[in-house]
């Protein structure tokens, strides 16, 4: 039942439309105990920037990846509610006129563009911030030592080391043409790395063996790199009405991908390939993966 694709899609809808309730309810009116006031228009632009229909593909992933070694549900929907702040706040600050100077995201105009720069940034910031406070809380109904390990984990992926290094790279890529193995290094920080934390923490949120974390990581990266391959491929194929964001900017700007070295063709191969590996990797958990299997096809073929 689990690999047909309309059961996927409808799971995908769901999940998403679950998160998008819970961030809703996180990003409420009232402060929480603690916090001094939440301003009204910073506020505003925060849920502008989360609220808007992203694929929430990171929650399922995490939901996904917590479900198969039988985890908690409502500890999985809150960490991925706050890996997808994250995220949003990655992409808020990757639209900025410093950054890929996008006025298009998620089919409206970027943050900066609805609201001003420095909101953009201060939303981003806050955004950031508030992953960690949504893992932290109390209502995160998870043993103490699983969550430091998942902030870490987060900490780790999205900083200097992770997406945030990854978007330097990135950005200096733009001037010097790095290598093939720099731009295997840049996209598996900027955008593998948040990818790879959705799949790994599965285990760790359920307690699940030192064994189990080593293959969803390896899934993870699997993920990741068909992820990116992906977004150049549409970036180059695709327009910007399906996409809800603008299409053409990686020639435009001359960032190095590996589809611009490699080819489309080559592209489609090396995704087949990769769904491969993925199918493989999961192969230990038999039917019960094949949702997630059923995600690793989704990333490799999307169209959005
Ligand atoms: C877009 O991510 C940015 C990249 C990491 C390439 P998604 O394609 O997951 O964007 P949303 O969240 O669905 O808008
Ligand atoms: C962005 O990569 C990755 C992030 C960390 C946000 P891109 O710059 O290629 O993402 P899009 O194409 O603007 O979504
Ligand atoms: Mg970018
Ligand atoms: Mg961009
Ligand atoms: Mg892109």
């Amino acid at each position: 039942m689990t690999s047909d694709p309309t059961s996927f899609e409808t799971h995908l809808r769901d999940s998403a439309a679950r998160t998008q309730q819970l961030i809703s309810t996180l990003l409420g009116d009232s402060a929480l105990e603690d916090e001094i006031a939440r301003p009204a228009h910073l506020l505003a632009a925060m849920r502008y920037g989360t609220l808007n229909g992203g694929k929430r593909l990171r929650p399922f992933l995490l939901q996904e990846s917590t479900a198969l070694f039988d985890g908690s549900a409502s500890a999985a929907a809150r960490i991925g509610a706050a890996l997808e702040c994250l995220h949003s706040y990655s992409l808020i600050h990757d639209d900025l006129p410093a950054m890929d100077d996008d006025d298009l995201r998620r089919g409206k105009p970027t943050v900066h563009k609805a609201f001003d720069e420095a909101t953009a940034i201060l939303a981003g910031d806050s955004l950031l911030t508030y992953a960690f406070d949504i893992i932290g809380a109390p209502e995160t109904d998870l043993a103490a030592d699983r969550k430091v390990q998942v902030m870490l984990a987060l900490a780790r992926a999205a900083g200097l080391g992770g997406m945030a290094g990854g978007q330097a790279l990135d950005l200096a890529a733009e001037t010097t043409v790095p290598d093939e193995q720099g731009i295997v290094t840049l996209q598996a920080m900027k955008t593998g790395a948040l990818l790879r934390f959705a799949c790994e923490m599965g285990p760790v949120i359920a307690g699940a063996s030192a064994e189990d974390r080593t293959r969803l990581r390896r899934f993870g990266e699997i993920i990741g790199l068909a992820f990116q391959i992906a977004d150049d491929v549409l970036d180059i194929t695709s327009d910007a009405e399906t996409m809800g964001k603008a299409t053409g900017k990686d020639a435009g700007r001359g960032k190095a991908t590996l589809v611009g070295l490699h080819g489309l063709d080559w592209a489609e191969q090396r995704l087949d390939q990769l769904v491969s590996e993925a199918v493989a990797t999961l192969s230990p958990y038999g039917d019960k993966a094949a949702m997630l299997i059923a995600t690793a096809r989704y990333v490799a073929n999307r169209t959005h």
